[in-house]
């Protein structure tokens, strides 16, 4: 693509520009967008730039290590891998109300953040995947609810706290074209198109209490219905899949006996910009073998249904 090829070296232009020999520090999240940035930023200045990669336990299953083998044997970009997830796990123990589990994982991501930041000798800039509506959101939404979009990843004053100074390349690109510098920067086209994933992970997606037992279930249980989504060739068609494991458990029959184990909730939603949302229209054979390779693969849930609420008046996520 000719236009992103000459925006990318325009980037890399003003980011060697604006950088000099100074260090930057980046937060990588495993999305799309602090991975180009990342990616951008290490095309420009090399080993100045050193990555710290945030694991609060409330990730996708195996999605970590993906990240770490991706950036850090792949790219060869310096990676600090923190993992934090005893701390995050530990300090939601309890939580359920979905506004305080965002304000405690947003809290504890700072304080982790800034202490692996700290031991990044001479580090002078900080790096961020913010994009245009990001921008246009943050300025909208001030004053307004405390939920914002990214609201974990508005690391608010960090910069400031930390004395740092912004490199923001992606600040006047939309998602889309965000996947194309990402293209054009020889991302992997599966990684590049994958659905958007919440700063507080999988905590929203286990309403109520979060467990470890809840959290290895929903990990199995969403694998399989990702799994289910491509094999179908259906994820792309799609914004945004996942399970929610619901905070409830109901009888079943297997074989002889009953079982007594969690229900759960898919999700799937086509969207433009996630502001709107419609719930994908599955065929109910899909649905069925999803329901019957859910129950029979993941020990833990015996229920499966599926969310057919649009947003408005409903949200992508369930808290
Ligand atoms: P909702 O659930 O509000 O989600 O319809 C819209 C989009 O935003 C994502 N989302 C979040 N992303 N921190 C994030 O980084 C959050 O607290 C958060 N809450 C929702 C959601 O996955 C969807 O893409």
């Amino acid at each position: 693509d000719w236009t992103m090829a000459s925006y990318r070296d325009e980037a890399i232009r003003l980011i060697r520009e604006q950088v000099g020999d100074k260090k930057v520090i980046c937060g990588l999240s495993g999305g799309v967008d602090s991975s180009v940035a990342a990616v951008l930023i290490h095309e420009a200045i090399g080993d100045q730039l050193t990555c710290v990669f945030v694991d609060h336990g409330l990730l996708r299953l195996n999605e970590a290590e993906e990240v770490v083998t991706m950036f850090r044997d792949h790219y060869n970009i310096p990676l600090i891998h923190a993992d934090e997830s005893e701390l995050f796990l530990g300090e939601l123990d309890g939580v359920s109300d979905p506004e305080e589990k965002r304000k405690t994982i947003g809290r504890l991501f700072i304080d982790v953040f800034q202490k692996y930041a700290s031991e990044i000798e001479g580090a002078e800039f900080l790096a961020q995947g913010t994009l245009y509506p990001d921008v246009i959101e943050s300025v909208s939404f001030s004053g307004g609810p405390s939920v914002t979009i990214k609201s974990h990843h508005n690391v608010g004053g960090l910069p400031e706290k930390m004395g740092l100074k912004l490199v923001e390349p992606l600040r006047e690109l939309f998602k889309d074209e965000v996947r194309a510098l990402g293209h054009e920067l020889g991302l992997p086209a599966s990684f590049i198109g994958r659905h958007p994933f919440p700063g507080p992970g999988l905590a929203i997606r286990c309403p109520g209490e979060i467990t470890r037992e809840k959290l290895e279930i929903l990990r199995k249980a969403d694998a399989v219905y990702i799994d289910q989504i491509r094999k179908h060739g259906l994820y792309d068609e799609i914004w945004q899949a996942f399970v929610a494991i619901l905070p409830v458990r109901t009888v079943g029959v297997m074989g002889d006996g009953r079982t007594y184990d969690y229900a759960c909730a898919l999700r799937a939603v086509t969207s433009v910009d996630g502001m709107t949302a419609d719930y994908y229209p599955f065929s109910h054979d899909f649905l069925g073998e999803t329901a019957t390779r859910i129950i029979n693969e993941v020990r833990g849930i015996n229920r499966v249904t599926y969310d057919v609420t649009s947003k408005p008046p409903g949200t992508i996520e369930w808290e």
